[in-house]
């Protein structure tokens, strides 16, 4: 049984210890989050300890992992810090705001010899999986060209450091970017080459952008296009790879769709990216082949947000 710890107690964070309550590997013993009632919150479903200060949860209970589930700013130093104590480190995506900070955490874990993961979610939608299978089969020909189209009002409700570049990174190419770069590359099994991008923000004064359109060239003469409307009233949410021969999309973020005879058939989809995602984590923490992404992978991320904001 796996003795884990959750860092950053908010909206995903609470997503993460129901999925723990759920896995019969591993066991929530300690919580942390700067403000204590969210800390409290989830460790009393777990009758785990709760901490305001993460490094005293590490001194004062036994971990064999934690799951770090905080602001852009500080996925690089708390990932740091747990490596040196030796526990491994499941760390949200993006995996940081750098390819320099990544190197740093890779190095970081080479020398402790402590694990380190990052939570790309979206990846364990079914659809994925089925797209992937097509593209390594064949059965459509070659993959071409990929577009994603992600709409949602963004600015309302979102907790305040999302909307400062100096606590985020960036804005919704950081957050909704790390999802799309990593679920591209992953059906593909290519890495971004170049980027250009026009970014803004026409709705409000923080420095993040809302709204995004990008193009990406990736190796294997493969192209994709991107759109993020953060303004209220444009939801959607699709993702469509062209191949030589034929369709296949996932739909609303999860459905599995192929165009067949003329018009989009929907085979559905399965949904529980956490449950799955920890599933995968407990495989690697137990040393089995496991689907989890690797800090490597993840710096390649960031490699290619870098190339979209640096345009
Ligand atoms: N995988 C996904 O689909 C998904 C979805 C949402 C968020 N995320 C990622 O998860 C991370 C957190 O996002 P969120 O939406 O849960 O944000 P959030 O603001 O709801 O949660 C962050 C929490 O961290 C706490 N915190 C801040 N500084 C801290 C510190 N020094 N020590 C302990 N706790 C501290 C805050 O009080 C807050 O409760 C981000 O990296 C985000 O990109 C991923």
């Amino acid at each position: 049984m796996f003795k884990l710890g959750i860092v950053g107690a908010g909206i995903i964070g609470r997503d993460h210890s129901a999925a723990i309550l759920r896995n019969e590997d591993c066991e929530l013993v300690a919580v942390c989050d700067t403000v204590l009632e969210r800390a409290e919150e989830i460790a009393a479903a777990h009758k785990a300890k709760s901490f305001t200060d993460y490094k005293e949860m590490c001194e004062q209970v036994e971990l064999d992992a934690v799951i770090l589930n905080l602001p852009h700013f500080l996925h690089h130093d708390v990932t740091v810090y747990f490596l040196e104590k030796g526990v491994n480190v499941l760390v949200e995506k993006p995996m940081a705001m750098s390819v320099e900070e990544c190197d740093s955490m890779i190095a970081a874990a080479e020398k402790s010899g402590a694990k380190l993961a990052v939570g790309h979610v979206q990846r364990y939608y079914s659809a994925y999986e089925e797209i992937k299978k097509i593209k390594e089969s064949g059965k459509l020909g070659e993959l071409k060209m990929i577009t994603e189209v992600r709409n949602v009002n963004y600015l309302p409700g979102r907790p305040k450091w999302f909307l400062d570049k100096k606590l985020s990174g960036g804005g919704i190419v950081m957050n909704y970017g790390a999802h799309t770069i990593d679920k591209i590359m992953y059906v593909s099994g290519e890495k971004v080459v170049e980027a250009t991008s026009y970014l803004s923000n026409p709705l409000s004064d923080d420095n993040v952008e809302i709204n995004a359109q990008i193009l990406l060239k990736f190796t294997g003469d493969i192209t994709a296009t991107v759109t993020y409307c953060g303004c209220p009233d444009t939801r959607a949410y699709e993702t469509v790879f062209y191949f030589t021969n034929g369709m296949a999309k996932s739909a609303g973020g999860s459905d599995f769709c192929v165009f067949e005879n003329n018009q989009w058939v929907n085979y559905g989809g399965t949904t529980d990216l956490l449950y799955d995602q920890l599933v995968e984590f407990v495989k690697f923490l137990k040393g089995e082949e496991s689907n989890i992404v690797m800090p490597e992978y993840g710096r390649e991320v960031i490699a290619a947000i870098e190339k979209i904001y640096a345009e």
